[in-house]
């Protein structure tokens, strides 16, 4: 909710200053332009609904601003936060005279200032002032910026279209400084023109001194109660964080592996894991700053002394989102009440799009697969006679005809290993629907390594082949790797076994063999084909296996019942 408003009111402010952005574009015109477009951007606002939206939305924004830094822990934050919330608080400094003497003079006179008075006072009457307004553009519109990128960080189409956004970004200002700049050379021009300076002040003259004295009053106190939030605030966590260095601590083991980090901290229970990490010096990724809302904190409960506070409705709604398993908990919204150790799941800077949906295995979990390994029978031999580009050519045909089998049957290419090749099955699926996935792989293997031999048939003195093993079983299923070199896979006994049938093959001069749970649940009557019990290497207890000397000779699954 509080997120919502904050968000709601920024974005009114945000398009109240768009509007002034245009407008000041349209200086690289002329002065006239500028008054009627005026009428378009600045009207509006002075409207009885316009002032209500637009007072409603700086107050609203201003409190949960100081709110929300009141409200962290830490003041510890990424320096994309520090960036926003300094350019954030220093808004206010800058732009008091210039909202005095332009809008609290209308409210107050009744005067409608006029671009020609405007101009004027800023680049004749007080050139600094003009200054301070030129920053205090780029300082609004780089704090509104940082907004925007913070809210849509994990939109899939903004981070298709971020380039785009940040040269709109960079325009916008650019064309209102530039309209600023030009009007500065037309005013100096006009008033050198006899008379042109007394009409445009002569409406204004009446109020002349009580408006300079509000202007400068409205200023100095606007200054004055930012700079007492400021020292406020600084006091007020200065005070917190001595306080709370007496709490007793409890004890955190942080690991990131992307980084090769580890190291044991204390951590205070009133503190945020995400604080915890930070006010350690560590750099752990947050995109969102730690609203909860990216998911790039996210972290893996490695062990915990007691069970962890359920995640909140804001964390839970980001852990659905990215599928994450429940010892997945995003470091931002997790307050460890005992002693834990956990993994970072991203290096300390994710990409944009880590922070977007995610599926389910990505931070690991254990789940029923099927594995399959082929490798091309006497490839070695093979490319021995060859030259280097022979074999590549051959590899790369034969790897295409491989890769197109398994993904056409919905498995995932794991790797190519040298001449052999492991893939995926049942990573969203069930072990059913994974064992027909990977026979039907086989069964098309097979045809598409006859259609290669075809092609190659006057290039090789004989076929190409290929042995496969097939297995299944629990499984760690997830992105391992590190750095680029990271990708989907699965480890552990089952895809050891997989590997052993793979070899096996070779011995019984077979083109698959295929374990007997997986040949249970593939859908195909595999019970014409020999049934054996073997002992692999590394495994305790004989194994029962199909041995299928063509997988083309698998018979076709019955048809399901009507
Ligand atoms: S930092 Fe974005 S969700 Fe935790």
């Amino acid at each position: 909710m509080i997120g919502t408003l904050r968000l709601t009111s920024g974005l009114i402010l945000f398009l109240f200053v768009s509007g002034h952005f245009i407008n000041h574009a349209v200086g690289i015109t002329t002065i006239e332009a500028m008054n009627a477009v005026s009428a378009f951007t600045i009207t509006p606002w002075r409207t009885l609904p316009g002032t209500i939206l637009l007072s409603a939305a700086l107050v609203t924004h201003g409190t949960l601003a100081v709110w929300s830094v009141i409200r962290r822990r830490t003041l510890r934050t990424s320096l994309k936060d520090w960036i926003q919330l300094t350019l954030g608080f220093l808004i206010p400094l800058l732009i008091a005279s210039h909202v005095f003497a332009t809008r609290v003079t209308y409210e107050v006179y009744g005067y409608s200032e006029r671009y020609s008075y405007e101009l004027w006072s800023l680049w004749v009457a007080s050139p600094q002032k003009a200054i301070t307004l030129c920053v205090a553009l780029l300082v609004v519109w780089t704090h509104g910026c940082i907004g925007w990128h913070n809210w849509l960080s994990t939109k899939s189409w903004y981070l298709r279209n971020r380039n785009p956004a940040l040269f709109i970004a960079i325009l916008v200002p650019a064309l209102a400084l530039a309209g600023l700049i030009s009007g500065r050379y037309r005013i100096i021009e006009q008033v050198q023109e006899p008379g042109w300076l007394d009409a445009v002040l002569a409406p204004i003259r009446p109020h002349f001194p009580g408006m300079a004295q509000m202007v400068f009053g409205g200023e100095f106190r606007v200054r004055l109660v930012t700079v007492a939030i400021i020292v406020t605030i600084i006091l007020y966590h200065l005070i917190r964080w001595v306080l709370n260095a007496q709490k007793a601590k409890t004890r955190l083991h942080y690991r990131n592996p992307q980084t090769g980090l580890s190291a044991d901290l204390n951590m205070r229970p009133d503190m945020s894991l995400l604080d915890t990490i930070r006010s350690a010096g560590i750099a752990h990724a947050s995109v969102c700053g730690g609203r909860g809302r990216c998911s790039t904190c996210r972290v893996r409960i490695d062990h915990s002394l007691t069970d962890m506070p359920p995640p909140d409705a804001t964390e839970q709604k980001v852990l659905e989102r990215i599928s994450a398993p429940p010892n997945v908990r995003l470091a931002c919204q997790l307050f460890p009440p005992s002693p834990l150790s956990v993994t970072a799941l991203l290096g300390p800077n994710p990409s944009a799009k880590d922070a977007g949906p995610q599926p389910r295995h990505h931070a690991g979990m254990e789940q029923d697969l099927v594995i399959l390994f082929a490798d091309l029978r006497g490839f070695t031999k093979l490319s021995e006679s060859r030259l280097p580009y022979d074999v590549a050519y051959l590899l790369n045909r034969y790897f295409a005809a491989m890769g197109t089998a398994i993904e056409a049957s919905g498995g995932h290419l794991d790797k190519f290993i040298g001449d052999g090749v492991m893939a995926l099955f049942g990573i969203d699926g069930n072990i059913e629907s994974a064992s027909r996935q990977a026979i039907a792989a086989t069964m098309r293997m097979a045809r598409n390594l006859d259609k290669l031999n075809e092609d190659l048939a006057t290039e090789m003195n004989a076929p190409l082949k290929i042995g496969i093993g097939l297995h299944s079983g629990l499984s760690i299923v997830g992105n391992m790797g590190f750095r680029n070199a990271t990708s989907i896979t699965a480890i552990g006994d089952v895809v050891n076994t997989a590997s052993r049938l793979e070899s096996l093959s070779k011995d019984h001069d077979a083109q698959l063999i295929i374990s007997e749970r997986t040949a249970r649940y593939c859908g195909h009557d595999l019970s014409g084909f020999p049934l054996q019990s073997v002992t692999l290497r590394g495994r305790q207890d004989a194994l029962e296996v199909r041995v299928i000397g063509s997988a083309l000779k698998i018979p076709p699954a019955p048809e399901p019942d009507k």
